[in-house]
């Protein structure tokens, strides 16, 4: 059984994941507007990412026996100026979702709770390769507008992306 206090926590981090997923899917809508369809593609790849996160952790309160309450989804922002804006705003995003993650953990074992400190540790991992995707295409935004070719390229590339969901659910 869950402690309320981790419940609590796992029901919040739920909702930030869908807010994540949300802020993507505006940054997908801008990328549209900006004429970038790339950038739309890999916006819309990693608004179902966040949403496999939210899954994740909604099977797991309810494989505790914990009881799932979903929050109202803040309103994310719906205007970018440019692609780089959006992935300044993306790393940033990202970052202060490690922070709610390693607050979990920290939680978890305050709480002597091992299970949700292991479950916790394939969020850590997850992190780590959040931030650095999105700082290394935001050093890539950077360079690529300062001349049109480079941001068409730059577009061409993040088009390739395919969603591949990070773990075994099958969306
Ligand atoms: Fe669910 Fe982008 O972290």
């Amino acid at each position: 059984m869950l402690d309320p206090k981790m419940e609590k926590a796992l029901n919040a981090q739920i909702n930030a994941e869908h807010y994540s997923a949300f802020l993507y899917l505006a940054m997908a809508a801008q990328f549209a507007e900006l004429g970038l369809p790339g950038g739309q593609q890999w916006m819309t790849a990693q608004y179902k990412e966040e949403l496999v996160h939210a899954q994740v952790l909604f099977d797991y309160v309810i494989e505790r026996g914990g009881r799932v309450e979903l929050e109202a989804i803040a309103k994310p922002p719906t205007t970018w100026p440019s692609g780089t804006k959006m992935f300044e705003d993306a790393y940033a995003h990202e970052q202060k979702v490690t922070g709610l993650i390693h607050d979990l953990a920290s939680l978890a074992l305050e709480l002597k709770d091992h299970a949700t400190y292991q479950f916790l540790q394939w969020f850590i991992s997850e992190q780590v390769e959040e931030e650095s995707t999105a700082s290394d295409i935001l050093q890539k935004f950077k360079l690529a507008e300062k001349d049109a070719a480079g941001l068409y390229q730059l577009d061409k590339e993040l088009g390739t992306r395919v969603f591949v969901s990070p773990t075994v659910y099958a969306w």
